[in-house]
């Protein structure tokens, strides 16, 4: 099976490519390669390489900076997936298309119950809107689809759309001996590309149904409790101090609690393991 990888540079292609069983030949396109909005340029380079399955990893994910920039976001994150919807429903194609926990409000914080591909999503922020509605298309246009939502993504190439990822930052500044704050109010489940990256190669290996799938690792934790158990792990003494997310006001509201879990079979371990292994394989 032929498997084009777009956004082939970043921080989840990197694994993807790593983690890819035998059975696959696998083509990670950069941005420069192909950009998933130049729809013509794209229809035709899909039509030679003849893909049995699309991986989009593409976005535009700067949250802040996708409220400043909407039509920018709404180009990359939705017209760009359309485009890769009309090849791939012309063609016979499975498209497996990576979205995001910011498409939940949070609301969930009243049970601290996380959320599952049941509840339904109800974006803050211009970002999650824009990969909401790609998920709305994927789903409406196509018959053979995975969407893949995953969450404060962490891996060793880090975010080339973000400038690196959390687990460097704290690092790094933990390195450096800078005082460090970190928010304690904010709940989610972080994502080791490693482990995405194989969930992911799982659903066509096992040829899973078409659908949601959540692949966040187990469980959830604040950035602070995430911060601390990074510091933990490394040879660095920081001292972290627990704040309020009003400490940072930022461009894009963000929901306070977006811990995901999964009705699936496909389960990822724990956050606390997927972060120690990171940190002594860095
Ligand atoms: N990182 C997170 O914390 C996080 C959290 C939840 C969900 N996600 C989702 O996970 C996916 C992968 O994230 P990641 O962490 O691997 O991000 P990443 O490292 O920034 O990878 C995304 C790639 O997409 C490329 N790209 C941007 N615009 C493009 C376009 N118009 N055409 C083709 N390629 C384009 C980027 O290239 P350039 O850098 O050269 O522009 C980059 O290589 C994204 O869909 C994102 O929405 C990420």
């Amino acid at each position: 099976m032929k498997v084009v990888i777009t956004g082939g540079n970043g921080q989840l292609a990197h694994d993807l490519k790593k983690e890819v069983p035998g059975e696959f030949e696998v083509l990670p396109l950069s941005h420069q390669e192909l950009d998933i909005t130049f729809r013509d340029d794209l229809l035709k380079k899909l039509s030679q390489i003849k893909p049995d399955v699309i991986i989009n990893t593409a976005a535009f994910h700067k949250t802040d900076l996708c409220e400043e920039e909407v039509e920018k976001t709404f180009k990359v994150n939705v017209e760009g997936v359309k485009n890769l919807v009309d090849y791939c429903g012309g063609e016979n194609c499975i498209l497996i298309h990576v979205s995001t926990d910011y498409v939940f409000d949070g609301g969930k914080i009243e049970t601290k119950e996380p959320y599952n591909e049941e509840d339904i999503p109800n974006p803050l922020n211009v970002y999650g809107i824009s990969k909401l509605s790609s998920e709305f298309i994927v789903r409406n246009y196509l018959e053979k689809f995975y969407i893949v939502r995953i969450a404060s993504v962490f891996g060793k190439a880090g975010a080339s759309g973000k400038g690196g990822n959390f687990v460097y930052t704290i690092l790094n500044k933990a390195k450096n001996g800078e005082l460090l704050k970190v928010v304690n109010d904010i709940w989610m489940s972080p994502t080791y590309t490693k482990d995405a990256a194989r969930g992911i190669w799982t659903l066509l290996t096992e040829d899973h149904p078409s659908g949601i799938y959540h692949m966040t690792n187990a469980g959830y934790c604040t950035w602070y409790e995430f911060a601390k158990k990074i510091v933990e792990l490394s040879p660095y003494n920081a001292e972290i101090i627990p704040v309020d997310h009003t400490t940072f006001p930022t461009k894009a509201k963000r929901p306070l609690w977006s811990p995901l879990t999964t009705l699936s079979e496909i389960r990822l371990r724990s956050w606390e393991e997927a972060i120690e292994e990171f940190v002594k394989d860095i």
